[in-house]
C-alpha cells in the first residue's frame, strides 16, 4: 500500500489534534463524503442495542472517541431505556460542538461529554451496560488496548458495538471504492476542510485496518464472546458486536 507504518503511528497518536483542526467542517464532510450513509450506519447501532439479549435493557452507555456526539444523540433518541450516556474524546473542539448539539436537542439530562482517552478509560471496571466506538478505533495505535479497556468497563453480560470503515470483498466494488478513497476523498475533503493531509490519513487508516474476521478474532483475544461482523453497504463499513461474559 506504500504507507510507512512509522508515519501512520505518529499521526495516529496525535490524531485528536487533526480532528480538532477539522472540527468546524467535520459533520458536513462526513455526510457529504459518505453520501449520507454515515447517518444510517449510526442508526443501525440503535437496532443492535435494542436487540441486546441476556442481562436486559441498556440503561448506561459509554461512547468512546465520541467526537461531535452523533452516536450518542442517535442512540439516546432511539432507545428510551438509556438513562445515562457518557461520551469521551481527546479533541476538545469536537466535544464543544457536540455539547452545543446536545443542548439544542435538550438532552443534557441524559448525555455528558468529557475529555478522556480510549486507551485508558477513567471509569471503574463493570460500570456500563454498553460501550460503543464509531470510526474511532481505527485512529488509535493499539486496537487491542482499547478493546481490553472496553471489556473492562462493561458489566457482565454487557455489549460492545464497534462501527468502523472496512473494504468491500467484492472485487469491482473494492476497486471502485479504493479509487474513491485514494483520489476523490482527499481532493474534496482537502478543499472543504483546508486540511488535505487529514483526508489522506483517512484512506491510509482505512486501508490498513484489520476488518471482518480479523477484527472479530481480535475481539475474541481481548475477552469478548460471540464476536460477529455485520458488513454495511457492501462492506464499506462494518458493525462489530461482542459480549462480555462466560
Ligand atoms: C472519525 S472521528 C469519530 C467521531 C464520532 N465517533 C463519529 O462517529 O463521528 C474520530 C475521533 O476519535 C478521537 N480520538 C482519537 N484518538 C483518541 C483517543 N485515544 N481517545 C479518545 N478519542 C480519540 C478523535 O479526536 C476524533 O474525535
Amino acid at each position: 500500500m506504500g504507507y510507512a507504518n512509522e508515519d501512520l503511528t505518529i499521526s495516529k497518536s496525535n490524531s485528536w489534534q487533526m480532528f480538532d483542526a477539522i472540527s468546524p467542517r467535520y459533520d458536513l464532510l462526513n455526510h457529504l463524503l459518505s453520501f449520507g450513509l454515515d447517518i444510517s450506519w449510526r442508526r443501525q447501532l440503535v437496532r443492535f442495542l435494542s436487540d441486546k439479549r441476556g442481562s436486559g435493557r441498556v440503561r448506561s452507555l459509554l461512547d468512546l472517541a465520541t467526537g461531535t456526539a452523533d452516536v450518542l444523540l442517535t442512540l439516546v433518541r432511539g432507545n428510551p431505556h438509556i438513562e445515562e450516556a457518557i461520551g469521551l474524546d481527546l479533541a476538545d473542539r469536537m466535544l464543544a460542538l457536540g455539547r452545543a448539539k446536545i443542548i439544542q436537542a435538550r438532552l443534557q439530562h441524559k448525555i455528558t461529554l468529557s475529555h478522556g482517552d480510549a486507551n485508558h478509560i477513567h471509569f471503574e471496571a463493570n460500570t456500563f451496560d454498553a460501550v460503543t466506538i464509531a470510526f474511532g478505533i481505527r485512529n488509535v495505535t493499539d486496537h487491542s488496548q482499547v478493546l481490553r479497556e472496553m471489556h473492562r468497563v462493561l458489566k457482565e453480560g454487557g455489549l460492545a458495538l464497534v462501527l468502523e470503515f472496512s473494504l468491500p470483498r467484492q472485487t469491482v466494488w473494492r476497486v471502485l471504492h479504493l479509487f474513491y478513497l485514494r483520489t476523490l476523498v482527499p481532493a474534496i475533503g482537502g478543499i472543504l476542510s483546508g486540511h488535505p493531509q487529514a483526508y489522506r490519513y483517512l484512506s491510509q487508516t482505512i486501508e490498513t485496518f484489520p476488518y471482518g474476521d480479523d477484527f472479530c478474532a481480535l475481539m475474541g483475544l481481548c475477552g469478548f464472546r460471540n464476536a460477529k461482523a455485520y458488513p454495511l453497504a457492501g462492506g464499506i463499513a462494518t458493525i462489530y458486536v461482542g459480549e462480555k461474559g462466560q
